[in-house]
């Protein structure tokens, strides 16, 4: 059986459980909407959910609204911001609250020129004050746990002191729970992508974080692919947050909701299935199957027929008419290799 137990875990009070940081998603722009989120779901029962970044802009003076978009299904889930305007934050993370997420972060680790530009993201690791301002009128405007996402430095500012001195303007604002990306970022001169490779990963200055602040809920975040992993890190520190990982091989979830809760593992093809019933209702309201199909791809990762399951969705999502069919088509030769 399908461990989907949702409905136990999910609720306003859980939410706010340090427990319930103990294995996060990491927020990943075009990657982890709300048809991957859902999938996520019914992989892992308990993780804490991310948004995409979504700007403050966006919401508050393009009034964006459908940004916000998002199932019952999905708790816990957080909606991630970024900005650098306390009142315009405040109001970003209103919104939120109202739409129903348990949870606001701000995103001050994002390296790209896009976010550099209109002054949010990782430049933002030089400005603790500024942070700490757009946290406070955060915390002011909503009841909802509001929470940071940080790297370990940015360009020379790479000492621990630097992350430490962040931390304490951020736990003097009212943070309880900090989320690092256990490497810098170089604000100039690395692609987005360079910048979650390059960089090396230095997990002990998280670690050391945790020892130096041990009431703050620190998640560690980076280079995290196994459940051996997650166990080690969950020594140290309260909660991992998978990015990458869970996306392209994201059965790693369920393995680490069966490691860490003794969860049956959920048979792949059932996972699938209980898709199902979404993809027809985004079907009926216009949503494109490929729109959901893409986050489905990895699957079957390093299983029999994992190749083909692949092309046939990928070759065939995008046609018109391309439904519910094609996944069940996409399913069946992989029987057969197994
Ligand atoms: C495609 C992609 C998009 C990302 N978008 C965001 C984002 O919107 N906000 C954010 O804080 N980090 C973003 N990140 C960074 C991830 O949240 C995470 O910090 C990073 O990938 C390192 O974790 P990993 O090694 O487990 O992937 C993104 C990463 C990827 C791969």
């Amino acid at each position: 059986m399908l461990p989907l137990s949702h409905e136990s875990h999910i609720t306003q009070g859980l939410s706010r459980n340090i427990d319930s940081f103990r294995v996060c998603v990491a927020p990943m722009m075009d990657w982890t909407d709300r048809h991957c989120r859902y999938f996520h779901r019914l992989l892992s029962p308990r993780a804490r959910l991310y948004t995409e970044m979504v700007t403050s802009a966006a919401l508050v003076r393009g009034k964006q609204l459908r940004l916000l978009e998002h199932s019952q299904q999905e708790h816990p889930v957080a909606l991630q911001l970024g900005g650098s305007e306390p009142k315009e934050l405040a109001e970003a993370a209103r919104l939120g609250a109202e739409a129903g997420y348990d949870e606001i972060n701000l995103n001050v680790g994002c390296p790209s020129d896009r976010v550099q530009s209109g002054k949010f993201g990782a430049c933002l690791m030089r400005e603790p004050a500024l942070v700490g301002d757009c946290v406070k009128a955060m915390r002011d405007a909503v009841d909802v746990l509001v929470t940071v996402k940080c790297r370990i430095g940015v360009d020379d500012q790479d000492d621990y002191a630097g992350l430490q001195h962040f931390t304490e303007t951020m736990i003097a604002a009212g943070i309880e729970i900090l989320a690092v990306h256990a490497r810098k970022a170089w604000l100039q001169g690395l692609s987005p992508k360079e910048n979650r490779e390059i960089p090396p990963l230095d997990y002990e200055r998280v670690y050391r974080l945790k020892r130096e602040f041990p009431h703050l809920t620190v998640i560690i975040n980076g280079g995290i692919t196994t459940v051996e992993q997650v166990q080690a890190h969950l020594a140290q520190v309260d909660g991992v947050m998978l990015g990458r990982a869970a996306y392209h091989d994201p059965y790693l979830l369920a393995r680490v909701e069966a490691a860490l809760y003794g969860e049956p593992l959920p048979e792949r093809d059932e996972v699938l299935r209980h898709m199902r019933p979404y993809i027809e209702a985004e079907l009926a309201r216009g949503t494109s199957l490929k729109h959901i199909s893409r986050h489905l791809l990895g699957l079957y990762q390093g299983e029999p027929g994992a190749r083909g399951f692949r092309r046939l969705i990928s070759e065939g999502a995008h046609l018109p008419g391309a439904g519910w069919d094609l996944i069940e088509q996409a399913m069946a030769p992989r029987r057969v290799a197994a």
